[in-house]
């Protein structure tokens, strides 16, 4: 049968029109399909969030739901992973399209005040955000992370979807439509209840609660840490995971390739300094420092033991009165007990508590 040439024409325009139109919607029409979401609402009044459950919990399924990425392949989770701490175990991590993130993923966990007399703790490695809610938009916009960076799409896509419709409905009111500050501040409520309280130093060390008490070994270890080696000079765990010393050069380079707070404070006495790490739940987060480098704890104790480098910007506190760099001479056996201390600082029920995990259940 011989096709008429006008008819080429108009089924090759049609295929042009159909290819052009599928590739400038594939982000808006492609959703997550294969999803079962569990609807029932936990009780969260117990983690001490001034919130509403509805409210909690949909900061909790947004948290998890991919259709956040452009792509629809990334959720925060896919860097933050609840059974590692809400960190993940790459130095660096993969965001869509296998873009890696600059630097190494933080653990979520204690990020808002403990109570009245703490500070809000910087957020990021270099510190650029102070303000929890306004953070979130930022992976979900950034183009190695999520690359969602049109926010009258994603709402329009996620206001789409029939379960957030009827969550975002429960938090908000029937009819209510998701908006970019209620994203922000239902998540902001869902990160806030990752608390690190129930480690054994937590329980044990600082509430006296006599079945979490530290054995001898660990002990031993807290000594080191506060008074022979004064790492709490600048890591404080008994703040409520918090800590006030700011952003810190310790000597990793004597030419650090990240300039770190710098970046931020327009200041060259903060080349290489990054905000001083939580080590609530470390033993889990490796690897480890703002780009990952070391795969071990034993590997960081080696650093302070022997590995600070005297750069211009190094912390006084890692110097000598001559201001050459510190060596901690760490012994074997103090590092032994190190490290058993450190793992004091894990919560072993925030990796497990269901209230925090995913409510989807990807086919
Ligand atoms: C592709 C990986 C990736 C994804 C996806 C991702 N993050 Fe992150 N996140 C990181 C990295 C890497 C850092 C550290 C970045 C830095 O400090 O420059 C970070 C840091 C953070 C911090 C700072 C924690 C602190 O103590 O300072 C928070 C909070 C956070 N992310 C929340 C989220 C939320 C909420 C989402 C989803 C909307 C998300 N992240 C998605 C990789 C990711
Ligand atoms: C002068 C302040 C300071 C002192 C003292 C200090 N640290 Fe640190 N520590 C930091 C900073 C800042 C980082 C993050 C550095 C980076 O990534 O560039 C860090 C990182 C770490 C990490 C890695 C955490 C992570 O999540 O990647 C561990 C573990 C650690 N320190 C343990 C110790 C121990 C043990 C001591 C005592 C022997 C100690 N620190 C002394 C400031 C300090």
């Amino acid at each position: 049968m011989k096709i008429p040439y006008r008819n080429h024409l108009v089924a090759g325009t049609l295929m042009l029109a159909l290819v052009l139109s599928l590739s400038c919607n594939k982000y808006k029409k492609a959703i997550v399909k294969e999803q079962y979401l569990d609807e029932t609402i936990p009780d969260y009044s117990a983690i001490g969030v001034q919130s509403t459950n509805e409210i909690i919990h949909l900061g909790r399924v947004l948290f998890y739901d991919k259709n956040l990425s452009v792509n629809n392949a990334i959720a925060c989770d896919s860097c933050h992973k609840q059974e590692l701490a809400f960190a993940d175990n790459g130095s660096f991590s993969t965001g869509f399209e296998n873009r890696l993130t600059k630097r190494n993923s933080i653990a979520i966990q204690n990020l808002s005040p403990a109570g009245f007399f703490f500070e809000q703790p910087a957020l990021f490695w270099d510190g650029r955000e102070l303000d929890l809610a306004s953070l979130i938009s930022k992976p979900i916009a950034n183009h190695i992370e999520m690359g969602m960076d049109n926010e009258t799409q994603l709402l329009e896509k996620l206001n789409a979807l029939p379960y957030l419709q009827t969550l975002v409905g429960k938090a908000y009111g029937e009819n209510e439509k998701l908006t970019m500050e209620r994203l922000s501040t239902s998540m902001a409520f869902f990160l806030s209840a990752i608390r690190t309280s129930n480690s054994k130093f937590d329980q044990g060390a600082m509430n006296g609660n006599p079945a979490m008490l530290m054995n001898a070994l660990e002990t031993k270890g807290k000594q080191l840490f506060q008074t022979t080696y004064q790492c709490n000079n600048c890591h404080n765990p008994s703040l409520g995971g918090y800590t006030s010393s700011g952003f810190v050069n310790i000597g990793l380079d004597i030419n650090p390739a990240d300039p770190g707070r710098m970046n931020i404070s327009k200041n060259s006495a903060d080349r290489g300094a990054f905000k001083v790490p939580d080590l609530h739940n470390v033993a889990l987060t490796a690897p480890y420092m703002h780009d990952g480098r070391f795969k071990t704890l034993d590997e960081v104790l080696e650093h302070y033991s022997h590995g600070i480098q005297d750069n211009e910007q190094l912390d006084t506190r890692l110097k000598n009165q001559d201001g050459s760099a510190k060596k901690f001479n760490i012994t074997d056996e103090d590092k032994v007990a190190l490290i058993a201390f450190l793992n004091t600082l894990t919560d072993y029920t925030v990796l497990t508590n269901p209230m925090l995990s995913s409510p989807f259940k990807y086919r």
